[in-house]
């Protein structure tokens, strides 16, 4: 089972950012089935890594939009980007040396942080965005 669902309510009305949203969503349910299924360490830590690597593009992509767009909460929504790529690079690490992220507290932070994110932050910016005439 999925453990987040795309649903509607969660578009933030600006394409490119939903698109990527939905495709960070299948990483994070592609890497959470593969904990369930205890799958090797080598495919989790492909999985993860993918998930990370995709985190990164979609946030320079927000960040792009945002320096310009000159949205005044760049500072914030840039900071918290990098607390969660801080954390997800530290879970590859951890899973580069071997072990398993088996723990809720482990593997948290690459399921239910992109929903919240998503509520908390990008909301935001694509309320701002649309008022820009981007959607
Ligand atoms: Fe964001
Ligand atoms: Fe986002």
């Amino acid at each position: 089972m999925p453990i987040v669902n795309w649903s509607d309510e969660y578009s933030v009305n600006v394409a490119e950012i939903d698109a990527q949203h939905k495709e960070l969503l299948k990483l994070v349910n592609g890497l959470h089935a593969a904990v369930e299924s205890c799958i090797g360490k080598d495919e989790l830590k492909d999985k993860l890594i993918n998930l990370t690597e995709f985190t990164r593009h979609h946030f320079a992509t927000e960040e792009e939009l945002m320096k310009q767009h000159d949205y005044p909460d760049l500072v914030r929504h840039h900071k918290e980007h990098r607390t969660l790529l801080r954390h997800m690079d530290e879970l590859v690490a951890m899973v580069s040396n071997g072990r398993s992220p088996t723990f809720y507290s482990d593997y948290d932070v690459s399921t239910d942080w992109a929903l919240l994110h998503i509520e908390e932050h990008d909301r935001d910016l694509g309320h701002f965005l649309n008022a820009k005439g981007i959607g």
